[in-house]
């Protein structure tokens, strides 16, 4: 999983490599491209992983790697994944940011029942639309063991053009995820009950990281490799539980192409903030020759040490120098592809953000209730709905809508000129930003939570049913 040259897959072929895992990955062949069904088999399993020099762990995981396999397929694909359950817990696949349908997102006794130990259950749906994403388990406090992987949907035409494409997945690491240690800071000196299920009450205090990984490794992770003006494309997710990645690198300048999968008109930053569940899609210019941290703004030690080398370039030293004055990408400054003309609303919801007092650790909540407290927002299919996400606390939620995309139409409370499309949206600390969607997707009862695993199960979170 580690280093990626842009691979031009082939359809059709007997074989399709994804992404160099071990996925064995088989075409059913039909009577068309439509028959077409990616099948891929994935096993959730216990399993030693090395996360870095000398640092041997154990680890969940999908095919005893983390991260799992990268699944890549192209957009209107079939794609097919059988999840054998070798884990000592129930688990289950939540594919974030693809609106599948209902019954195939993952959410355990919302959506189905988890996958027993010893089980196998088949998620099947349909690819689309092409972008960057990532697929992980919907169970208790499972993803911050490992369980996450990317999920790779390509456009049927690349409208970009670049030579060589990189996928990243951050990560914040517990070396030992059975005994996470309390966080100080956040006055947690109590021993926490493990979590056996995903349910209202079983709350586990926030631990403080080991480490930061990219693709399941820190430390010793071999550089980007590139050549004197090569187009980069970097792929980049944040799997974190509750870490915020401020991302830079030195000696260049990233243009934002993506979004949460999704088309942006494009935007230079010098310094990308990826909140948990967040995705960019970014280009750079190879057009300094040398070794160049791609660093993790403020990790210290704990950053995974990773490096853009140029081929031919020899050393072992980054070379690189912050810029004086970084341009720092922000919600505000994104336009989305799409034209926009604001129109009422069916519905409104207000949704003030809260908690993270000293009177009530651990407790989050959405207009003052825990999940499943909290109000369901009432939909019916095909309105327009408006939330209002309004963060009352002193920490930012990175809030996600399962089964469809929202349009930012005011960032910051501001009317945008072009929305950007979006599945995670950080809400800073003050900060109100609203957005819409429409309600194309029917099903029962659609999560929308903060991505923030340890807000989520202190009860930041609320159902979007339609009736
Ligand atoms: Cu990334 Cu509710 O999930
Ligand atoms: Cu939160």
């Amino acid at each position: 999983m580690h280093r990626r040259e842009f691979l031009k897959t082939s359809l059709g072929g007997a074989l399709v490599v994804a992404g160099g895992g071990v996925v064995a990955t088989r075409l059913l062949q039909g009577g068309g491209p439509a028959a077409t069904i990616r099948e891929i088999r994935l096993k959730a399993q216990v399993a030693d992983w090395q996360v870095g020099p000398g640092a041997a762990t154990r680890a969940w995981t999908y095919n005893g790697q983390v991260p799992g396999p990268e699944i890549r397929v192209q957009e209107g694909e079939r794609l097919r994944v059988v999840l054998t359950n070798a884990l000592p817990e129930p688990t289950t696949l939540h594919w974030h940011g693809l609106p599948v349908p209902y019954a195939m997102d993952g959410v355990p006794e919302l959506t189905q029942p988890a996958v027993q130990p010893g089980e196998t259950f088949t998620y099947e749906f349909t690819a689309g639309p092409a972008g960057t994403y990532w697929y992980h388990s919907h169970v208790g406090y499972q993803f911050d063991r490992g369980l996450f992987a990317p999920l790779i949907v390509e456009p049927a035409r690349e409208p970009l053009s670049y030579d060589r494409e990189y996928v990243l997945i951050f990560d914040d690491w517990l070396f030992d995820p059975d005994r996470p240690q309390p966080d100080p800071a956040m006055g947690m000196g109590v021993p926490h009950a493990r979590p056996l299920s995903h349910g209202p009450g079983v709350f586990r205090p926030q631990p403080l990281y080991d480490a930061l990984t990219v693709n399941g490794r820190t430390g010793d992770h071999p550089p980007l490799m590139v050549r004197r003006g090569d187009r980069v494309r970097l792929r980049l997710v944040n799997a974190s539980a509750s870490t915020v990645i401020p991302l830079r690198l030195a000696g260049h300048r990233f243009t934002i192409t993506h979004s949460d999968g999704q088309p942006v008109e494009p935007s230079e930053a010098d310094l990308l903030r990826l909140g948990m569940g967040e995705r960019y899609d970014v280009l750079f210019t190879a057009d300094a020759p040398g070794i160049w941290p791609l660093e993790i703004v403020g990790a210290g030690r704990h950053d995974p040490g990773l490096r853009v080398r140029y081929q031919g370039v020899r050393g072992t030293q980054g070379s690189g120098a912050p810029s004086v004055r970084p341009m720092v990408s922000n919600y505000r400054d994104l336009q989305g592809m799409q034209g926009w003309a604001a129109q009422a609303p069916d519905r409104i919801y207000d949704l003030v953000l809260s908690g993270g007092t000293a009177s009530e650790l651990g407790a989050w909540t959405i207009n003052g209730r825990r999940y499943p407290e909290t109000e369901p927002l009432e939909v019916r299919e095909s309105e327009r709905v408006r939330l209002l996400l309004r963060n009352h606390s002193g920490m930012a939620h990175p809030m996600h809508l399962h089964g469809h995309f929202f349009d930012v139409v005011g960032p910051d409370g501001r009317p945008a000129a072009a929305p950007i499309r979006k599945d995670t949206l950080v809400i800073g600390h003050g900060q109100v930003h609203v957005v819409e969607f429409t309600a194309d997707n029917p099903g029962a009862r659609w999560l929308l939570h903060c991505h923030h695993l340890y807000h989520h199960h202190g009860g930041m979170a609320t159902e979007v049913r339609y009736s």
